[in-house]
């Protein structure tokens, strides 16, 4: 094979996604990639099915019922908004378009892997820079930026570890970050925040802001791969130059405008998740395994090692409950726990503490 990747392909660690299987155990509980455990909507499903009526016609390229929608209901301006595969599909954009080789793309200590994996996909250099007690540091960011910085990823909520900065804390960040670099805010958990717009109104109000968005958690469409992004005119010019023309079908399109409009059955869906998240938080602490105060759809149980962690992942799985371990995001002695149902939270509440037990 004489043929080689540009630079930096093969410095991608394969993304490993959450488990679903375990051998020898026919009935499991998947909590292991943050879904919504009661699924889509009803809407959104009805939506779904009506599209096969069309399959053999091309899907719009514009997208322009799905941003409409989109516009609609998070108050925001149809024209700047740009819908892809998954917001990973958003993600991986922004870096082609922006970053090149020779420049920098800074993501945090326990950062979402798609930064780097996409930073390194486009030829730049990935920059990691430290987290204070598993929260994002707008001061270390600051530190790690050069006259190189293109872009800067932080989700908020973060994923795995739960936590977020506040408004002004990320308005600072936008505020002091080089001229020629992009924050972009990653709200693929937003939605699960009461109140929290995403950092919309910061996208609004400055030109260096990009969030993006996605169907695949509180709107349980992770399966369909539909995600969103809004930013200045400018950039979301520049993305679309990028996107293919179909980079979504109809089926996509439709039931993900569906979803988003069914605004009553995200609200119910929230406040479930906050609810069983509370009482989990809860369990899990009086049994001595603590856990920050996470805004999303997960909790990360902090175990006192990381064989401590492995042997509960291990009884965890022997019930049949598949949790994430999350070693890759340098958290060896943790593991993030996504809220199921009521059913499936009791469940890993009691695995928890009869492990926990039987260590004493
Ligand atoms: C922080 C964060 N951003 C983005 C994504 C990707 O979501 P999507 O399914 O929209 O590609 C995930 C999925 O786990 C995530 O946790």
């Amino acid at each position: 094979m004489k043929i080689t990747p540009q630079p930096g392909i093969m410095d991608i660690a394969l993304y490993q996604g959450g488990q679903s299987k375990v051998e020898g155990v026919s009935s499991v509980v998947k909590l292991s990639s943050n879904e919504n455990p009661f699924g889509p909507s009803d809407k959104a499903k009805d939506a779904f099915s009506r599209t096969v009526h069309n399959l053999h016609r091309y899907p719009s390229t514009d997208h322009a019922d799905l941003r409409n929608a989109i516009g609609e209901v998070h108050g925001v301006d149809p024209a700047r908004v740009i819908c892809g595969v998954g917001s990973d599909e958003i993600i991986a954009f922004l870096c082609q378009a922006y970053a090149g080789p020779g420049d920098e793309v800074i993501y945090t200590q326990h950062g979402f892997s798609m930064y780097r994996i996409s930073a390194l996909g486009a030829g730049a250099t990935p920059v990691e820079v430290p987290e204070v007690d598993r929260v994002v540091s707008v001061d270390e960011i600051l530190k790690g930026c050069s006259d190189r910085t293109r872009l800067v990823f932080i989700a908020n909520p973060a994923n795995p570890t739960g936590t977020m900065i506040d408004i002004p804390e990320l308005t600072r960040l936008a505020e002091s970050l080089p001229d020629q670099a992009l924050l972009v805010v990653d709200g693929a958990y937003a939605e699960y925040v009461e109140g929290y717009d995403g950092a919309a109104a910061l996208v609004e109000a400055r030109d260096n802001v990009v969030m993006t968005r996605t169907f695949s958690k509180i709107y349980g469409l992770g399966g369909l791969r539909v995600g969103w992004g809004y930013g200045p005119a400018e950039v979301i010019d520049v993305l679309n130059r990028l996107r293919g023309p179909f980079n979504l079908g109809e089926a996509q399109l439709q039931t993900a405008e569906a979803a988003v409009r069914d605004v009553d059955y995200v609200e119910r869906c929230r406040v479930e998740n906050a609810t069983m998240r509370a009482w989990l938080e809860e369990k899990l602490a009086d049994c001595g395994v603590p856990a920050d105060g996470s805004c999303a759809n997960f909790v990360l149980a902090r175990f006192s090692s990381l064989e401590e962690a492995e042997a509960c992942d291990a009884a965890l799985k022997a019930e049949g409950l598949i949790v994430r371990k999350v070693g890759g995001y340098k958290l060896p002695n943790c593991l993030r726990i996504t809220i199921g149902d009521e059913a499936s939270c009791r469940r890993v509440a009691t695995v928890v503490r009869q492990f926990k037990e039987a260590r004493a």
